[in-house]
């Protein structure tokens, strides 16, 4: 008995293996507006697995966090109720700590470096982790630049950062860089900053230069702080749920597509970071170049923290380091 159903079992994975992949239509979520760049990558990703798949796939983009937030999206990749999603490197540190490594304070010098960084292996030898912590495949990773600061009270020194009230994405790395300088951190999804700034919820936003320019916070500000903090890493998930029913054709063509257009971001800001921090600064307002100098001990304090708490840290200064030019 034993016997037949070990061979029946056999003969069934002989014959999935044989069959055709089955048409599967996937839900990716994000929460950036249709035109930012991420939904962007997300449609072509969509566009290019159809045509790979010979039509078979197709993938159904919700930009704008039309299926919740990203807390609430990781959740629903963890249960399969999601197939995919474009989404920070913020809220997966949120589940597994040591992706915070990525957001060391002046980890890269410039864009270009964020980018050399974040397609080292190290960085790339992370993601192994993500299918026992968090549930979820990462395919790869993209970024949305480097951080910066507008403020709507005057800024020349990070005193003066002390008792604001500064939005942050939500995450511990993030928190913990803001509380060392003593500033009040409030963490708040991106939907809900332009808002926030406009009616004086806060007085201040850390944010990257492509919103800044496009969604115009530049124009809520007495200075406009280029300090270049910190990465601000995405990355393609496919729910682990989901990967694991996939035949290994499809993971490895999903897998690679997911990675080449979210890889593409990485491209889109290194070209274009400079030119929008240049129009923000053509505007005429108050704008400020700052380096880790500027910063104090807050740099010092945050890595004190953060080496106790991300194995992967000392690793990623060595990547730096080799990448730097
Ligand atoms: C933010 O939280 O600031 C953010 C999130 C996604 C893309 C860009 C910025």
């Amino acid at each position: 008995m034993k016997t037949i159903s070990k061979a029946l079992a056999g003969a069934a994975l002989v014959v999935a293996s044989a069959l055709p992949a089955l048409a599967e239509e996937f839900r990716l979520g994000l929460i950036t507006p249709p035109p930012h760049i991420w939904t962007k990558a997300a449609e072509a990703f969509g566009a290019d697995l159809a045509e790979a798949s010979g039509g078979a796939h197709s993938v159904t983009v919700f930009p704008a966090r039309q299926l919740g937030n990203e807390a609430e999206m990781l959740q629903q990749l963890q249960t399969g109720a999601l197939d995919m999603a474009f989404m920070t490197v913020a809220e997966v540190s949120n589940r597994a700590t040591d992706f915070g490594a990525l957001y060391a304070p002046f980890l890269a010098n410039d864009i270009a470096h964020a980018g050399r960084i974040l397609r080292s292996d190290t960085a790339k030898a992370m993601l192994a982790q993500l299918p026992a912590t968090a549930g979820v495949v990462g395919t790869g990773y993209g970024m949305a630049g480097l951080r910066q600061i507008v403020s709507s009270k005057p800024i020349t020194s990070v005193e003066d950062l002390a008792g604001l009230k500064l939005r942050i994405t939500p995450f511990e790395a993030n928190l913990d860089f803001y509380n060392a300088i003593g500033a009040a951190p409030t963490p708040m999804p991106l939907p809900d900053v332009y808002d926030a700034l406009a009616n004086g919820q806060v007085d201040a936003i850390d944010m990257d230069s492509e919103l800044i320019w496009l969604l115009k916070y530049y124009e809520f500000s007495e200075t406009v702080l280029q300090s270049d903090h910190m990465m601000f890493p995405m990355v393609g998930l496919v729910s682990g749920r989901v990967w694991a029913g996939l035949s290994e054709e499809d993971r490895s063509m999903i897998g690679e597509l997911m990675a080449r257009h979210v890889d593409s971001t990485i491209d889109t800001y290194i070209e274009k970071d400079p030119i929008w921090l240049e129009q923000v600064r053509d505007t005429g307002r108050t704008y400020v170049e700052v380096d880790e100098d500027f910063f104090a001990d807050a740099v010092a304090e945050w890595n004190g923290i953060w080496s106790e708490r991300a194995p992967s840290l000392d690793a990623l200064r060595k990547v730096a380091a080799e990448t730097a030019n």
